[in-house]
């Protein structure tokens, strides 16, 4: 592991100075000052230069997690979300599109759209009464006689601003601001798997994400609150309290004792995979507090009848994916995260349950569950809440510069799902997020 931490980068300013943000004017940004293959420099979480690279790279051109489509199954459905720092609404028309807006009146920028979600045609800026159809065109300005003679053909060109690429994967909706890029299959790449986990627990095939989304307020920077998902080695330590207040009915979290391995599944994708461990067990829901089968018999049932009872019981085996899919997206087991970067030491994360449609036992028992680990009094996410706010206090010290980001890195094994690494706690996901991480963040300048 390298540990020096004063590499002069271009333009002979210290790598100290130049990460964090302190060397501005269109100078080139060397992304080895900042993010090395086993280390990263603290200025990732706080340099503001940083985090507006990241908007404009990372959330201002790639592939972001918006919505699911259960969310808008209607016409007229909306919600609102950000991609970055752009406020969207994401809406599904009457000729059954979903599209992306911008939530920005092209009059004089006011936010259009003000509600979290609704069903509605059009939207009327509060400001002047501009009316946008859900469609994006503008439809009505009022007093229009004041924009003289030329005022339909300029009306033409003010419609909204939208995401100019939308499309999904198993319902979850992914948009691009930039015209061109990579499909959102190509940005998937592996990760297309964990989505399929998931689905495969459906008898529909189908998820729902209605139940409502719980907000945390976080105060750290959003990767912090994202690698935390996949982090396996803080589990005995950040949420010792919980282990003390109850016998996990899961398996052991320490790494030698089960069978469970990390995966950097490339392309900033990363997920912790106890499916060995459970096929090994062979032994159903062993992920859902080991609850018998049959006190879930409609669900099983419809399980069994939809994929046959193999297929059901594997299913119920494996059971659902511990998975980060660059870069918002958490599908956490049977709770969903997706994280809206507010500013350097700021993230609002927003948690759901997947519910299962038809499965109202099922899914009143998950949303229990999620309450229980995710609420507002929740045992995991206060404990991780906590952390992140910890950890970005104390960035305030400068000294040391770096995060070490090293641990397993001598045992990964690359194989046909990516690095992998059987010790639960190497930071092998860490790794592969920050190899993304420089790969898009650094390319601002080669552009
Ligand atoms: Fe929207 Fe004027 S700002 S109508
Ligand atoms: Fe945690």
């Amino acid at each position: 592991m390298t540990t020096a931490d004063t590499t002069p980068a271009r333009g002979g300013t210290t790598s100290a100075e130049s990460a964090r943000g302190e060397t501005t004017g269109g100078e080139t940004f060397d992304v080895s000052t900042v993010v090395q293959p086993d280390r990263v420099h603290g200025s990732v979480y706080t340099s503001p230069e940083i985090f507006r690279r990241e908007m404009d790279t990372i959330f201002g051109t790639g592939w972001v997690y918006v919505a699911h489509e259960s969310e808008v199954s209607e016409p007229g459905d909306y919600l609102t979300r950000r991609i970055g720092s752009n406020p969207v609404v994401v809406a599904r028309g009457k000729d059954g599109r979903v599209r992306v807006l911008l939530n920005r009146c092209t009059h004089r920028a006011n936010r259009l759209c003000n509600a979290e979600k609704g069903n509605a045609n059009s939207f009327r800026c509060p400001y002047h009464g501009w009316t946008f159809s859900n469609d994006g065109s503008l439809t009505a300005v009022p007093m229009r006689t004041g924009y003289g003679q030329d005022f339909t053909r300029v009306r033409a060109g003010l419609g909204l601003g939208q995401a100019p690429r939308v499309d999904s994967y198993g319902g979850f909706v992914f948009a691009s601001l930039a015209t061109e890029g990579i499909s959102l299959a190509e940005h998937l790449g592996g990760a297309t798997t964990a989505i399929d986990r998931l689905l495969a627990l459906s008898p529909s095939g189908t998820i729902d994400l209605r139940s409502g989304w719980m907000k945390h307020h976080h105060r750290a920077n959003w990767k912090m609150v994202v690698e935390n998902n996949v982090d396996g080695y803080h589990a005995l330590f950040t949420h010792a309290s919980v282990y003390d207040a109850v016998r996990p009915a899961k398996v052991s979290h320490v790494p030698s004792k089960v069978d469970v391995v990390v995966r950097d599944l490339g392309g900033g994708h990363s997920e912790i995979d106890y499916s060995a461990e459970y096929r090994k067990l062979d032994e159903e829901f062993v992920w859902y507090g080991r609850i018998p089968r049959a006190k879930l018999p409609e669900y099983v049932g419809a399980l069994e009848e939809a994929k046959g009872p193999d297929a059901a019981h594997d299913a119920l085996v494996v059971g659902p994916p511990h998975t980060l899919i660059w870069p918002n997206l958490f599908l956490a087991e049977m709770s969903v995260m997706f994280v809206e970067p507010i500013a350097t030491d700021e993230t609002i994360a927003h948690t759901g349950v997947v519910a299962v449609p038809g499965q109202d036992r099922l899914n009143q028992r998950t949303l229990r569950r999620a309450e229980g680990a995710m609420g507002p009094a929740g045992f995991l996410i206060a404990d991780d809440g906590e952390i992140g706010m910890r950890n970005q206090a104390g960035l305030a010290a400068r000294t040391p510069e770096w995060l070490v980001l090293s641990r397993g890195v001598e045992s990964d094994i690359e194989d046909e799902t990516g690095i992998v690494n059987t010790d639960k706690s190497a930071e092998t996901p860490q790794r592969g997020f920050y190899r993304q991480w420089a790969a898009v963040v650094g390319q601002e300048d080669q552009a």
